[in-house]
């Protein structure tokens, strides 16, 4: 592989003496991105604007850029390889049993990766992973090519038990199936060309048309133009041809994230055709399943929870008042804590009333009482061996006061002191 690499980097730099710069660093990023397909054409947007792809954005923002390759936005879908794929494919680790008769084995064979049904010992049915989604930081699910079309393959990885599942919302069968919708791909990746028509069901996709990721363009928009303005301009510092979302309106930026964060929007235009500073009430049906906050899921929809407390409804915050997006951020409770007493302070004369009698073990983690990790309603799935449904736990945006999860880290927090004491 590495020396693949370095084959193909002295192709490609042999012939930039004949070629545009910018011609041709567009098809290095399409071989690391894309599977398949046409490597000369990089992908163009709904609109038909190119995309330069985020190595290219890494020459002249190269901190961004390597930061943001460790984030779960850029690694949620990948091509399926041994690097991307997250589940154990050692022998006694790889299978998962739908009953005595009836088993997935996960096996590799070569750089191939295959989940391949048994019926009484017989194979009854062979894909392969093509492409994974999902960072991995709770789970992956799987999806192979057949034909034009994309298709979710029967097990799941769980990264919590470290162990293999069957996909979630699946009864407890084998089923190989299921067509992945480009609303699916809009969430997960940076761009996904379909070629059926918009109504036609299941869709058709382009191969080698896929950008993986929630890349640099799918927050800034297609930047192949912002690439040769900048690289033709070097003496200007100003910037061209791109958005950032920064100086765009509270709204627009609040929609650019609830695109994917927003809960379960129903399209009223075709995936891909809202860009960044878009209108989503322009693209979207409202979402009217949740009445009120009790009934929103703690899945997927952060802003609808966030929208609900009194820090978002009494002031201009957005999602980057407390997060960065160009950075992994997870697990930094004292960073994020922080970001609370910019507003919250003795200063402000609004801080916690537990701060007199707690002092400085408070400052460090706001978040755990006060937005606690709760099970999610919308997530389950099947473990081996079991009937009963498991789920995953998220974070809730609803920003207040949780009398239970006080009394536990209170009571953490009294551990830890009699531990000290001893
Ligand atoms: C040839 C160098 C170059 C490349 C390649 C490049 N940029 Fe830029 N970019 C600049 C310069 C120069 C600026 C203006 C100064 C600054 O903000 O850093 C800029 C500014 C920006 C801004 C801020 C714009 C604003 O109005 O504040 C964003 C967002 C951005 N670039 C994104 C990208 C993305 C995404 C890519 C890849 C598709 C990319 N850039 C590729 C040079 C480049
Ligand atoms: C195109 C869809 C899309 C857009 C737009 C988007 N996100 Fe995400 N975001 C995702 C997906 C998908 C994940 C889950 C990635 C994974 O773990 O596989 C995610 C994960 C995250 C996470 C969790 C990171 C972690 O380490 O677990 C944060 C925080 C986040 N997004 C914030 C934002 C913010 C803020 C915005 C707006 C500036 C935004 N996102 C825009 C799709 C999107
Ligand atoms: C999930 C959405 C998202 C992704 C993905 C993303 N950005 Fe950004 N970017 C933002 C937001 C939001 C801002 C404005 C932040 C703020 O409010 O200050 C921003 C700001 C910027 C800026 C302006 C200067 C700065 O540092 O704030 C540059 C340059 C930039 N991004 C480049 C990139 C590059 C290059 C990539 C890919 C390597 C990338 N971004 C990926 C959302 C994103
Ligand atoms: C409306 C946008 C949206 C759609 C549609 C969507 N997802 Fe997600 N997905 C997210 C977001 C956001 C997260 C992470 C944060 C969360 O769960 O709130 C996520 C998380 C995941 C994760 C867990 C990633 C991890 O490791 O933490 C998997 C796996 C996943 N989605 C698969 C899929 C598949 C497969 C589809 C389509 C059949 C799909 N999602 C449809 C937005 C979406
Ligand atoms: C942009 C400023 C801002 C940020 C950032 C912010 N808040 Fe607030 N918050 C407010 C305002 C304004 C109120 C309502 C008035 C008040 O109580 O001061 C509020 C209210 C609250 C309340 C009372 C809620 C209720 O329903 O009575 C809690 C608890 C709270 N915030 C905790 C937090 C925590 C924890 C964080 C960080 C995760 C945070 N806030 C971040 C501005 C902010
Ligand atoms: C051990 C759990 C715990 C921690 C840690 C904690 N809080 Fe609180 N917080 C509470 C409880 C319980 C209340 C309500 C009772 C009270 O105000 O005395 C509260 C009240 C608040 C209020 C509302 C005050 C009002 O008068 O409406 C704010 C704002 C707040 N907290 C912010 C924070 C911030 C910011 C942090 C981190 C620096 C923090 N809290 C850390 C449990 C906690
Ligand atoms: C007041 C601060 C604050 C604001 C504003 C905020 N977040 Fe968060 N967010 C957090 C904290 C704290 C975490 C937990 C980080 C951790 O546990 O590693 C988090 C986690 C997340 C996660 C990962 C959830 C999980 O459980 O895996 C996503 C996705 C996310 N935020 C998206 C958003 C989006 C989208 C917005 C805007 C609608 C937003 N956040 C606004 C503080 C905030």
């Amino acid at each position: 592989m590495q020396l693949l690499k370095k084959i193909q980097k002295s192709f490609w730099v042999s012939i930039f003496v004949f070629a545009g710069t910018l011609f041709f660093a567009k098809c290095i990023e399409q071989q690391d991105k894309s599977i398949g397909g046409d490597r000369l054409k990089p992908p163009e947007d709904f609109k038909g604007k190119a995309f330069a792809g985020s190595v290219v954005c890494g020459e002249c923002h190269k901190d961004i850029y390597e930061k943001h390759l460790q984030t779960a936005h850029y690694l949620t879908s990948q091509p399926a390889t041994g690097n991307s794929i997250h589940g154990n494919f050692d022998s006694g680790k790889n299978v998962f049993p739908y009953s005595d008769s009836i088993k997935v084995v996960m096996q590799h064979e070569g750089n191939d990766y295959f989940q391949i049904e048994y019926v009484n010992g017989l194979v009854k049915r062979k894909e392969r992973f093509d492409i994974t989604v999902g960072s991995g930081k709770k789970g992956q699910t799987f999806l192979y090519w057949n034909a034009a079309k994309i298709l979710q393959l029967p097990v799941f990885y769980y990264t919590d038990y470290a162990e293999w599942a069957n996909s979630p919302g699946y009864p407890g069968r084998v089923i190989y199936n299921r067509p992945i919708t480009s609303r699916c791909l809009e969430c997960h990746t940076t761009f996904a060309k379909k070629i059926s028509d918009e109504q036609a069901e299941p869709e058709d996709f382009e191969k080698g048309k896929i950008v993986f990721g929630v890349d640099c363009e799918r927050c800034h928009g297609a930047g192949a133009d912002h690439v040769s303005f900048q690289r033709t301009h070097k003496d200007k510092g100003e910037a061209r041809f791109i958005t950032n979302p920064a100086k765009l309106s509270r709204l627009q930026q609040l929609d650019l994230c609830a695109l994917c964060h927003g809960g379960k929007l129903s399209k009223t235009k075709p995936s891909f055709s809202f860009q960044v500073g878009d209108s989503l009430k322009d693209f979207f049906a409202a979402d009217t399943s949740a009445q009120n906050v009790a009934d929103i899921d703690v899945h997927g929809n952060q802003l609808g929870l966030l929208s609900a407390s009194k820090c978002f409804r009494m002031t201009e915050m957005t999602c980057s008042s407390c997060h960065n997006t160009h950075e992994n951020e997870t697990g930094k409770i004292e960073m994020f804590s922080k970001k609370c007493m910019a507003c919250h302070s003795t200063g402000h004369n609004n801080f916690c009333g537990l701060m007199k009698t707690y002092g400085a073990v408070i400052e460090a983690n706001c978040i755990d009482c006060h937005m606690p990790v709760q099970a999610s309603k919308a997530i389950l799935f099947l473990r081996a061996g079991s009937n009963e449904p498991s789920t995953a736990f998220m974070r809730s945006h609803y920003i207040k006061v949780y009398p239970f999860e006080t009394k536990k880290v209170m009571q953490l927090i009294h551990a830890n002191k009699k531990k000290d004491k001893k």
